[in-house]
């Protein structure tokens, strides 16, 4: 099938909680034209939006326990159809995190005539993300992450980009936190050596300077994408 979108630069950002695929991807969008999609921010929108998946999403993510694989992958499909031709590409953030995620995914880009173009793994020690994840703040209107310690707003609670009041997600409390990481070792992890096995992941050092770790995925993209019939 030919790719009549202009979507083409298929990307995933791939991570434990915390190891900053949401920071990172603020950069991306900005410089490579992408669309962001977050599996994990358009549960955080049915929530506000107090719909009966909302309700669902709001238990499960307290807990630490990822949602179903069947809503999830509805809501890629919708995603994906709603967003192609928008940008140059798409940015995954948070999702495929199960096996049949990806699964899915290779067949959803299939029927669409696109391939993924590079899965960007931000390496980091599970013992470097407790403090990540209690110190961070979000901004309830626009997303924008911050860091009480190591990236504070200006105004304390209240966003530098929009204003918006900023809150502490409920679920990067120490108790969530463990069972956020155990499901990554458990159900998300392994979907990296199928990536590997394909010769599509590009690993970055996460524990790094949150600029250095950005050069190292624009240095690592920007080859792949000048490779001829990847860009
Ligand atoms: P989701 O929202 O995807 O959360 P996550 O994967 O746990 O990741 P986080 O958003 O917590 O971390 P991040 O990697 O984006 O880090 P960030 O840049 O913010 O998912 C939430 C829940 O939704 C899941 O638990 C599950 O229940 C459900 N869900 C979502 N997708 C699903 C799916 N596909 N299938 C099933 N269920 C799904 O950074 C964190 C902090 O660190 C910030 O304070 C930041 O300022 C700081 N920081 C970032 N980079 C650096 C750096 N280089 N140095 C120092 N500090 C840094
Ligand atoms: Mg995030």
């Amino acid at each position: 099938m030919t790719e009549t979108t202009g979507t083409s630069k298929l990307i995933a950002l791939f991570g434990p909680p915390g190891s900053g695929k949401g920071t990172q991807a603020e950069y991306l969008v900005r410089d490579y034209d992408l669309y962001h999609l977050s599996t994990g921010d358009l549960l955080r929108a049915e929530i506000k939006q107090g719909t009966p998946l909302g309700r669902q999403a709001d238990e499960v993510i307290k807990s630490g326990a990822l949602m179903p694989d069947a809503i999830i992958q509805g809501m890629i499909r919708n995603q994906v159809n709603s967003v192609l031709g928008e940008k140059a590409g798409i940015l995954f953030d948070g999702f495929p995190r199960t096996a049949a995620q990806a699964d899915f995914l290779d067949g959803l880009l299939a029927e669409l005539g696109l391939a993924m173009k590079a899965v960007v793994f931000l390496a980091i020690d599970a013992e470097k993300l407790i403090d990540r994840l209690t110190g961070r703040r979000t901004c309830r209107n626009c997303g924008a992450v911050y860091h009480v310690k190591s990236s504070p707003s200006r105004r304390e609670e209240v966003c530098d980009k929009c204003g918006g009041p900023l809150y502490q997600r409920p679920d990067d409390n120490r108790d969530s936190i463990a069972e956020r990481l155990a499901a990554y070792e458990r159900q998300t992890y392994p979907v990296l050596q199928a990536y590997e096995n394909k010769g599509l992941l590009v690993r970055v050092d996460g524990d790094q300077s949150r600029e250095a770790v950005y050069r190292d995925i624009a240095g690592a993209l920007d080859r792949i994408l000048a490779i001829p019939g990847r860009d």
